[in-house]
Protein backbone atom coordinates (compact mmCIF):
# COMPACT_ATOMS: atom_id res chain seq x y z
CA UNK A 1 0.00 0.00 0.00
CA UNK A 2 1.24 3.81 -0.78
CA UNK A 3 2.15 6.14 1.70
CA UNK A 4 -1.35 8.08 2.27
CA UNK A 5 -0.74 11.76 1.18
CA UNK A 6 -0.77 14.82 3.23
CA UNK A 7 -1.68 18.21 2.74
CA UNK A 8 1.66 20.15 4.02
CA UNK A 9 0.34 22.88 5.70
CA UNK A 10 -3.01 24.53 7.33
CA UNK A 11 -2.85 26.73 4.62
CA UNK A 12 -2.71 24.06 1.99
CA UNK A 13 -5.30 21.66 3.33
CA UNK A 14 -7.81 25.20 3.81
CA UNK A 15 -7.35 25.92 -0.30
CA UNK A 16 -7.89 22.67 -1.46
CA UNK A 17 -10.90 21.99 0.86
CA UNK A 18 -11.95 25.43 -0.05
CA UNK A 19 -11.34 24.65 -3.94
CA UNK A 20 -13.76 21.72 -3.65
CA UNK A 21 -16.41 23.65 -2.15
CA UNK A 22 -16.19 26.39 -4.35
CA UNK A 23 -17.09 26.09 -7.80
CA UNK A 24 -20.17 25.92 -10.53
CA UNK A 25 -22.54 25.81 -7.09
CA UNK A 26 -21.22 29.30 -5.93
CA UNK A 27 -20.93 30.82 -9.25
CA UNK A 28 -23.58 29.63 -10.97
CA UNK A 29 -26.34 28.34 -8.79
CA UNK A 30 -25.83 30.50 -5.49
CA UNK A 31 -26.90 34.17 -7.32
CA UNK A 32 -29.90 32.55 -9.40
CA UNK A 33 -31.16 31.11 -6.46
CA UNK A 34 -30.22 34.16 -4.54
CA UNK A 35 -32.46 36.43 -7.28
CA UNK A 36 -35.15 33.80 -7.73
CA UNK A 37 -36.01 33.33 -3.71
CA UNK A 38 -36.20 37.27 -1.98
CA UNK A 39 -32.74 38.33 -2.54
CA UNK A 40 -31.58 39.76 0.47
CA UNK A 41 -33.72 37.32 2.41
CA UNK A 42 -31.74 34.39 0.90
CA UNK A 43 -28.88 36.12 1.70
CA UNK A 44 -29.47 36.34 5.75
CA UNK A 45 -31.22 32.79 5.72
CA UNK A 46 -28.38 31.45 3.93
CA UNK A 47 -25.60 32.95 6.19
CA UNK A 48 -27.18 31.95 9.06
CA UNK A 49 -27.96 28.28 7.99
CA UNK A 50 -23.74 28.63 7.11
CA UNK A 51 -22.58 29.35 10.47
CA UNK A 52 -24.55 26.53 12.37
CA UNK A 53 -25.89 23.97 10.08
CA UNK A 54 -23.18 24.18 7.36
CA UNK A 55 -20.45 24.34 10.14
CA UNK A 56 -21.45 21.34 12.44
CA UNK A 57 -22.16 18.73 9.25
CA UNK A 58 -18.74 20.39 7.83
CA UNK A 59 -16.04 19.58 11.01
CA UNK A 60 -18.09 16.28 12.01
CA UNK A 61 -17.00 15.30 7.91
CA UNK A 62 -13.70 16.00 8.39
CA UNK A 63 -13.14 15.17 11.98
CA UNK A 64 -14.83 11.40 10.99
CA UNK A 65 -11.57 11.34 7.70
CA UNK A 66 -8.88 12.85 10.07
CA UNK A 67 -9.79 10.12 13.19
CA UNK A 68 -10.04 7.27 11.39
CA UNK A 69 -6.88 8.38 8.51
CA UNK A 70 -9.73 6.80 5.55
CA UNK A 71 -12.10 7.65 2.37
CA UNK A 72 -16.05 7.25 3.14
CA UNK A 73 -16.27 3.53 2.72
CA UNK A 74 -13.42 2.33 5.56
CA UNK A 75 -13.85 5.37 7.67
CA UNK A 76 -17.91 5.07 8.49
CA UNK A 77 -17.28 1.11 9.23
CA UNK A 78 -14.54 1.83 10.87
CA UNK A 79 -16.46 3.99 13.69
CA UNK A 80 -19.47 1.45 13.50
CA UNK A 81 -19.80 -1.68 11.40
CA UNK A 82 -23.67 -1.32 11.11
CA UNK A 83 -22.78 1.83 8.93
CA UNK A 84 -20.40 0.25 6.31
CA UNK A 85 -23.56 0.59 3.72
CA UNK A 86 -23.52 4.54 4.28
CA UNK A 87 -19.80 4.32 3.24
CA UNK A 88 -21.07 2.85 -0.10
CA UNK A 89 -23.41 5.05 -0.73
CA UNK A 90 -21.84 8.20 -0.20
CA UNK A 91 -18.96 6.63 -2.30
CA UNK A 92 -21.66 6.51 -4.89
CA UNK A 93 -22.56 9.89 -5.22
CA UNK A 94 -19.27 11.60 -6.85
CA UNK A 95 -18.77 8.43 -9.13
CA UNK A 96 -22.40 9.83 -10.44
CA UNK A 97 -21.78 13.67 -10.19
CA UNK A 98 -18.17 13.49 -11.30
CA UNK A 99 -19.20 12.78 -14.85
CA UNK A 100 -21.58 15.00 -15.44
CA UNK A 101 -20.01 18.26 -13.46
CA UNK A 102 -17.15 17.62 -16.02
CA UNK A 103 -19.59 17.78 -18.82
CA UNK A 104 -20.39 21.13 -17.42
CA UNK A 105 -16.51 22.28 -16.93
CA UNK A 106 -16.28 21.69 -20.67
CA UNK A 107 -19.11 24.15 -21.29
CA UNK A 108 -17.30 26.63 -19.67
CA UNK A 109 -14.03 25.91 -21.85
CA UNK A 110 -16.11 26.27 -24.59
CA UNK A 111 -17.52 29.49 -23.63
CA UNK A 112 -13.70 30.55 -22.56
CA UNK A 113 -12.25 29.92 -25.77
CA UNK A 114 -15.13 31.75 -27.44
CA UNK A 115 -14.95 34.96 -25.39
CA UNK A 116 -11.37 35.02 -25.62
CA UNK A 117 -11.34 34.90 -29.71
CA UNK A 118 -13.74 37.94 -29.61
CA UNK A 119 -16.80 35.98 -30.26
CA UNK A 120 -18.53 37.38 -27.32
CA UNK A 121 -21.66 38.82 -29.75
CA UNK A 122 -21.73 35.21 -31.16
CA UNK A 123 -22.40 33.78 -27.80
CA UNK A 124 -24.77 36.31 -26.96
CA UNK A 125 -27.46 34.64 -29.40
CA UNK A 126 -30.27 33.07 -28.03
CA UNK A 127 -29.63 29.66 -29.84
CA UNK A 128 -25.85 30.08 -29.32
CA UNK A 129 -25.78 27.60 -26.32
CA UNK A 130 -28.73 25.40 -27.48
CA UNK A 131 -26.63 24.89 -30.55
CA UNK A 132 -23.44 23.74 -29.02
CA UNK A 133 -25.08 21.42 -26.31
CA UNK A 134 -26.83 20.00 -29.05
CA UNK A 135 -24.04 19.07 -30.99
CA UNK A 136 -21.67 15.67 -30.88
CA UNK A 137 -17.80 16.17 -31.61
CA UNK A 138 -17.60 19.46 -29.88
CA UNK A 139 -19.56 18.90 -26.23
CA UNK A 140 -17.46 16.03 -26.42
CA UNK A 141 -13.71 17.07 -27.13
CA UNK A 142 -14.39 20.02 -24.21
CA UNK A 143 -15.66 17.21 -22.00
CA UNK A 144 -12.64 15.57 -22.61
CA UNK A 145 -10.06 18.73 -22.19
CA UNK A 146 -12.22 18.85 -18.72
CA UNK A 147 -11.48 15.82 -17.62
CA UNK A 148 -8.41 15.07 -18.99
CA UNK A 149 -6.59 18.05 -17.04
CA UNK A 150 -8.53 17.11 -13.59
CA UNK A 151 -7.09 13.53 -14.36
CA UNK A 152 -3.84 14.59 -14.67
CA UNK A 153 -4.06 17.12 -11.29
CA UNK A 154 -4.91 13.85 -9.59
CA UNK A 155 -2.47 11.63 -11.13
CA UNK A 156 0.52 13.70 -9.29
CA UNK A 157 -1.18 13.24 -5.39
CA UNK A 158 -2.46 15.17 -2.83
CA UNK A 159 0.79 17.59 -2.00
CA UNK A 160 2.51 18.08 -5.57
CA UNK A 161 -1.08 17.96 -7.47
CA UNK A 162 -4.02 19.18 -5.55
CA UNK A 163 -2.13 21.82 -2.99
CA UNK A 164 -0.32 22.63 -5.24
CA UNK A 165 -2.69 23.51 -8.19
CA UNK A 166 -5.32 24.96 -5.35
CA UNK A 167 -2.32 27.18 -3.86
CA UNK A 168 -2.56 29.10 -7.49
CA UNK A 169 -5.75 28.99 -8.74
CA UNK A 170 -7.86 30.03 -5.50
CA UNK A 171 -5.78 33.55 -4.61
CA UNK A 172 -6.63 34.29 -8.66
CA UNK A 173 -10.20 33.17 -8.44
CA UNK A 174 -10.18 35.52 -5.82
CA UNK A 175 -8.57 38.62 -7.46
CA UNK A 176 -10.49 37.75 -10.12
CA UNK A 177 -13.89 37.78 -8.46
CA UNK A 178 -13.42 40.89 -6.88
CA UNK A 179 -12.73 42.34 -9.93
CA UNK A 180 -15.49 41.23 -11.74
CA UNK A 181 -18.12 42.12 -8.72
CA UNK A 182 -16.56 45.62 -8.72
CA UNK A 183 -16.88 46.32 -12.60
CA UNK A 184 -20.21 44.90 -13.06
CA UNK A 185 -21.90 47.24 -10.11
CA UNK A 186 -20.62 50.56 -11.95
CA UNK A 187 -22.93 49.59 -14.78
CA UNK A 188 -26.05 52.04 -15.17
CA UNK A 189 -29.11 50.94 -13.14
CA UNK A 190 -26.53 48.47 -11.27
CA UNK A 191 -27.56 50.07 -7.85
CA UNK A 192 -31.66 48.82 -8.14
CA UNK A 193 -30.22 44.93 -8.19
CA UNK A 194 -27.74 45.43 -5.56
CA UNK A 195 -30.79 46.88 -3.22
CA UNK A 196 -32.60 43.52 -4.29
CA UNK A 197 -29.38 41.97 -3.47
CA UNK A 198 -28.51 42.84 0.07
CA UNK A 199 -31.40 43.85 1.85
CA UNK A 200 -33.40 41.38 3.46
CA UNK A 201 -37.54 41.90 3.31
CA UNK A 202 -39.42 39.97 5.44
CA UNK A 203 -42.19 40.16 3.64
CA UNK A 204 -40.16 37.76 0.81
CA UNK A 205 -39.55 35.04 3.52
CA UNK A 206 -41.18 31.43 3.11
CA UNK A 207 -40.42 28.13 3.81
CA UNK A 208 -39.09 27.53 0.69
CA UNK A 209 -36.46 30.41 0.59
CA UNK A 210 -35.47 28.07 3.63
CA UNK A 211 -35.08 24.82 2.06
CA UNK A 212 -33.60 26.48 -1.44
CA UNK A 213 -30.91 28.17 0.74
CA UNK A 214 -30.38 24.67 2.81
CA UNK A 215 -30.27 22.22 -0.64
CA UNK A 216 -27.88 24.80 -1.77
CA UNK A 217 -25.25 24.72 1.29
CA UNK A 218 -25.18 21.28 1.03
CA UNK A 219 -24.07 21.39 -2.25
CA UNK A 220 -21.80 24.66 -2.08
CA UNK A 221 -20.38 23.32 1.13
CA UNK A 222 -19.07 19.58 -1.06
CA UNK A 223 -20.92 17.83 2.22
CA UNK A 224 -22.41 14.38 2.50
CA UNK A 225 -20.64 13.17 -0.25
CA UNK A 226 -17.22 11.76 1.14
CA UNK A 227 -15.52 14.69 -0.24
CA UNK A 228 -14.34 16.23 3.41
CA UNK A 229 -14.09 12.84 4.85
CA UNK A 230 -11.39 12.34 2.53
CA UNK A 231 -9.56 15.53 2.53
CA UNK A 232 -9.58 15.34 6.43
CA UNK A 233 -8.14 12.21 6.13
CA UNK A 234 -4.87 13.97 4.65
CA UNK A 235 -4.99 16.51 7.10
CA UNK A 236 -2.06 16.57 9.58
CA UNK A 237 -3.11 16.07 13.03
CA UNK A 238 -1.56 19.31 14.57
CA UNK A 239 -3.41 21.82 12.58
CA UNK A 240 -7.07 23.34 14.17
CA UNK A 241 -10.01 21.89 12.86
CA UNK A 242 -12.39 24.04 14.00
CA UNK A 243 -10.73 27.43 12.34
CA UNK A 244 -9.97 25.43 9.42
CA UNK A 245 -13.48 24.61 9.01
CA UNK A 246 -14.36 28.47 10.00
CA UNK A 247 -11.90 29.47 7.18
CA UNK A 248 -12.96 27.19 4.31
CA UNK A 249 -16.86 28.29 5.09
CA UNK A 250 -16.14 32.01 4.88
CA UNK A 251 -14.12 31.95 1.78
CA UNK A 252 -17.18 29.82 -0.24
CA UNK A 253 -19.43 31.82 1.51
CA UNK A 254 -17.31 34.94 0.17
CA UNK A 255 -17.08 33.74 -3.09
CA UNK A 256 -20.81 32.99 -3.45
CA UNK A 257 -21.86 36.50 -2.02
CA UNK A 258 -19.16 38.08 -4.57
CA UNK A 259 -20.16 35.87 -7.48
CA UNK A 260 -24.20 37.35 -6.82
CA UNK A 261 -22.77 40.79 -6.63
CA UNK A 262 -21.51 40.31 -9.74
CA UNK A 263 -24.45 38.33 -11.79
CA UNK A 264 -27.27 39.72 -9.65
CA UNK A 265 -27.21 43.47 -10.24
CA UNK A 266 -25.77 43.65 -13.79
CA UNK A 267 -28.67 41.02 -15.37
CA UNK A 268 -31.02 43.51 -12.95
CA UNK A 269 -30.24 46.49 -15.25
CA UNK A 270 -29.80 44.83 -18.13
CA UNK A 271 -32.64 43.22 -17.81
CA UNK A 272 -34.41 46.73 -16.92
CA UNK A 273 -35.28 45.37 -13.57
CA UNK A 274 -37.26 42.07 -14.71
CA UNK A 275 -36.74 39.75 -12.53
CA UNK A 276 -37.90 36.99 -14.44
CA UNK A 277 -34.38 37.28 -16.07
CA UNK A 278 -32.58 36.42 -13.19
CA UNK A 279 -34.69 33.03 -11.96
CA UNK A 280 -33.46 31.67 -15.59
CA UNK A 281 -31.45 28.51 -13.77
CA UNK A 282 -28.94 26.77 -16.02
CA UNK A 283 -29.41 29.20 -18.42
CA UNK A 284 -28.37 31.98 -16.62
CA UNK A 285 -24.47 31.60 -17.01
CA UNK A 286 -24.75 30.51 -20.37
CA UNK A 287 -27.37 32.34 -22.33
CA UNK A 288 -28.33 36.02 -20.44
CA UNK A 289 -24.86 36.21 -19.09
CA UNK A 290 -23.37 36.56 -22.18
CA UNK A 291 -26.01 39.23 -23.51
CA UNK A 292 -24.66 41.05 -20.23
CA UNK A 293 -21.21 41.05 -21.57
CA UNK A 294 -21.78 41.30 -24.95
CA UNK A 295 -23.63 44.59 -24.05
CA UNK A 296 -20.57 46.48 -21.84
CA UNK A 297 -17.66 47.80 -22.92
CA UNK A 298 -14.70 45.05 -23.66
CA UNK A 299 -17.25 42.57 -23.16
CA UNK A 300 -15.08 40.18 -24.62
CA UNK A 301 -11.92 41.06 -22.01
CA UNK A 302 -14.53 40.74 -19.16
CA UNK A 303 -16.44 37.85 -20.32
CA UNK A 304 -12.61 35.98 -20.93
CA UNK A 305 -12.04 37.22 -17.14
CA UNK A 306 -15.52 35.77 -15.50
CA UNK A 307 -14.95 32.15 -17.44
CA UNK A 308 -11.52 31.95 -16.30
CA UNK A 309 -12.89 31.87 -13.31
CA UNK A 310 -15.58 29.89 -13.12
CA UNK A 311 -13.12 27.35 -15.13
CA UNK A 312 -10.64 27.27 -11.74
CA UNK A 313 -14.08 27.07 -9.83
CA UNK A 314 -15.27 24.31 -11.32
CA UNK A 315 -11.32 22.16 -11.57
CA UNK A 316 -10.91 22.10 -8.05
CA UNK A 317 -14.18 20.96 -7.43
CA UNK A 318 -13.82 18.23 -10.04
CA UNK A 319 -10.24 17.70 -8.70
CA UNK A 320 -11.95 16.66 -5.24
CA UNK A 321 -14.62 14.86 -6.73
CA UNK A 322 -12.22 12.55 -8.68
CA UNK A 323 -9.72 12.37 -5.78
CA UNK A 324 -12.41 10.98 -3.72
CA UNK A 325 -12.87 8.27 -6.37
CA UNK A 326 -9.64 7.31 -6.30
CA UNK A 327 -8.87 7.63 -2.49
CA UNK A 328 -12.07 5.22 -2.11
CA UNK A 329 -10.88 2.63 -4.92
CA UNK A 330 -7.34 3.23 -3.61
CA UNK A 331 -8.50 2.29 -0.03
CA UNK A 332 -10.53 -0.47 -1.10
CA UNK A 333 -8.79 -2.45 -3.83
CA UNK A 334 -5.30 -1.31 -2.07
CA UNK A 335 -4.73 0.02 -6.00
CA UNK A 336 -1.99 2.45 -6.50
CA UNK A 337 -2.88 5.88 -6.91
CA UNK A 338 -1.62 6.07 -10.85
CA UNK A 339 -3.73 2.65 -11.67
CA UNK A 340 -6.81 4.17 -9.53
CA UNK A 341 -6.35 7.48 -11.38
CA UNK A 342 -6.09 6.11 -15.11
CA UNK A 343 -8.89 3.80 -14.15
CA UNK A 344 -11.38 6.29 -13.23
CA UNK A 345 -10.47 8.74 -15.76
CA UNK A 346 -11.88 5.56 -18.49
CA UNK A 347 -15.11 4.74 -16.57
CA UNK A 348 -16.07 8.66 -15.95
CA UNK A 349 -15.17 9.42 -19.56
CA UNK A 350 -17.61 6.43 -20.91
CA UNK A 351 -20.46 7.46 -18.14
CA UNK A 352 -20.05 11.01 -18.91
CA UNK A 353 -20.46 10.59 -22.46
CA UNK A 354 -24.36 9.83 -21.67
CA UNK A 355 -25.20 13.34 -20.09
CA UNK A 356 -22.75 15.08 -22.68
CA UNK A 357 -24.78 13.58 -25.57
CA UNK A 358 -27.94 14.01 -23.55
CA UNK A 359 -28.88 17.13 -25.50
CA UNK A 360 -28.34 15.83 -28.96
CA UNK A 361 -28.27 12.15 -30.35
CA UNK A 362 -29.40 10.79 -26.95
CA UNK A 363 -32.35 13.28 -26.32
CA UNK A 364 -34.91 10.77 -26.41
CA UNK A 365 -33.41 9.43 -23.35
CA UNK A 366 -35.16 11.85 -20.51
CA UNK A 367 -37.77 11.88 -17.62
CA UNK A 368 -40.36 14.10 -18.23
CA UNK A 369 -38.35 17.34 -18.54
CA UNK A 370 -35.06 16.09 -17.01
CA UNK A 371 -32.27 15.48 -19.44
CA UNK A 372 -29.44 12.95 -18.48
CA UNK A 373 -27.43 15.51 -16.72
CA UNK A 374 -30.56 16.90 -15.13
CA UNK A 375 -31.82 13.06 -13.74
CA UNK A 376 -28.19 12.71 -12.42
CA UNK A 377 -28.08 15.87 -10.80
CA UNK A 378 -31.31 15.17 -8.95
CA UNK A 379 -30.50 11.79 -8.02
CA UNK A 380 -27.22 12.59 -6.00
CA UNK A 381 -27.93 16.11 -5.07
CA UNK A 382 -31.67 15.83 -3.95
CA UNK A 383 -31.62 11.97 -2.67
CA UNK A 384 -28.79 10.61 -2.10
CA UNK A 385 -27.39 13.32 -0.51
CA UNK A 386 -29.85 14.53 2.25
CA UNK A 387 -29.74 10.57 2.85
CA UNK A 388 -26.22 10.06 3.33
CA UNK A 389 -26.44 13.31 5.58
CA UNK A 390 -28.98 12.14 7.51
CA UNK A 391 -27.02 8.88 8.53
CA UNK A 392 -23.71 11.01 9.13
CA UNK A 393 -25.68 13.01 12.14
CA UNK A 394 -27.65 10.01 13.36
CA UNK A 395 -23.99 8.30 13.61
CA UNK A 396 -22.13 11.11 14.99
CA UNK A 397 -25.20 12.42 17.12
CA UNK A 398 -26.33 9.12 18.52
CA UNK A 399 -23.99 6.09 18.31
CA UNK A 400 -20.64 7.22 18.31
CA UNK A 401 -21.61 10.68 19.98
CA UNK A 402 -20.18 14.77 19.44
CA UNK A 403 -17.68 14.07 21.65
CA UNK A 404 -15.82 11.62 19.09
CA UNK A 405 -15.68 14.50 16.72
CA UNK A 406 -14.70 16.93 20.05
CA UNK A 407 -12.14 15.02 21.02
CA UNK A 408 -10.92 15.07 17.51
CA UNK A 409 -10.85 19.17 17.56
CA UNK A 410 -9.67 19.45 20.56
CA UNK A 411 -6.80 16.64 20.38
CA UNK A 412 -4.08 19.25 20.87
CA UNK A 413 -5.65 21.09 23.77
CA UNK A 414 -7.55 23.41 21.58
CA UNK A 415 -10.42 24.84 22.55
CA UNK A 416 -13.99 24.08 20.99
CA UNK A 417 -15.70 27.43 21.03
CA UNK A 418 -18.66 26.25 19.07
CA UNK A 419 -19.06 23.08 21.26
CA UNK A 420 -22.88 23.25 22.27
CA UNK A 421 -23.89 24.31 18.87
CA UNK A 422 -22.09 21.70 17.28
CA UNK A 423 -23.97 19.27 19.64
CA UNK A 424 -27.47 20.39 19.55
CA UNK A 425 -27.28 20.97 15.06
CA UNK A 426 -25.69 17.87 15.07
CA UNK A 427 -28.51 16.14 17.07
CA UNK A 428 -31.23 17.64 16.42
CA UNK A 429 -31.73 20.70 14.08
CA UNK A 430 -29.49 19.17 11.16
CA UNK A 431 -31.53 15.94 10.93
CA UNK A 432 -34.99 17.51 10.96
CA UNK A 433 -34.37 19.75 8.18
CA UNK A 434 -32.78 16.94 6.17
CA UNK A 435 -36.12 15.53 6.60
CA UNK A 436 -37.52 18.18 5.21
CA UNK A 437 -35.50 18.89 2.66
CA UNK A 438 -35.49 15.30 1.27
CA UNK A 439 -39.13 15.15 1.45
CA UNK A 440 -39.82 18.55 -0.58
CA UNK A 441 -37.45 17.48 -3.26
CA UNK A 442 -38.99 14.09 -3.64
CA UNK A 443 -42.44 16.23 -3.55
CA UNK A 444 -41.24 19.08 -5.87
CA UNK A 445 -39.77 16.13 -8.28
CA UNK A 446 -43.39 14.92 -8.31
CA UNK A 447 -44.15 18.50 -9.05
CA UNK A 448 -46.62 18.81 -6.38
CA UNK A 449 -44.43 21.47 -4.18
CA UNK A 450 -42.26 23.52 -6.67
CA UNK A 451 -38.63 25.16 -6.09
N1 LIG B 1 -19.22 22.48 -3.98
C1 LIG B 1 -19.19 22.56 -5.38
C2 LIG B 1 -19.82 23.83 -5.89
O1 LIG B 1 -20.17 24.70 -5.18
C3 LIG B 1 -19.97 21.54 -6.04
C4 LIG B 1 -19.54 20.21 -5.82
C5 LIG B 1 -20.49 19.33 -5.64
C6 LIG B 1 -18.25 19.89 -5.84
C7 LIG B 1 -20.15 18.08 -5.45
C8 LIG B 1 -17.88 18.65 -5.65
C9 LIG B 1 -18.85 17.76 -5.44
O2 LIG B 1 -19.96 23.93 -7.07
Amino acid sequence: MEKRGNFSNKIGFVLAAAGSAVGLGNIWRFPYLAAKYGGGTFLLVYLILAVTFGFSLMIAEIAIGRKTGLSAIGAFKALDKRFGAVGYLAAIIPIIIFPYYSVIGGWVIKYLVTFCSGGGMAAANDNYFGTFAAGTAEPLIYFFIFIAFTALVVWFGVEKGIEKVSKVMMPILVVLTIFIAIYGLTIDGAKDGLIYYIKPRLSDFTFKTVIAAMGQLFYSMSLAMGIMITYGSYMKKENNLESSVRQIEIFDTAIAFLAGLTIIPAVFAFSGGDKAALGKGPSLMFVTLPKVFDSMPFGNVIGTVFFVLVLFAALTSAISLMETIVSIFSDKLGWSRHKATLIVFICAVAIGVLPCLGFGVLDFIHIGAMTILDIMDFVSNSILMPICALFTCILIGFVVKPKAVIDEATRNGEKFKSRNLFVVVIKWVSPICLVLILISSILDALGIFTI
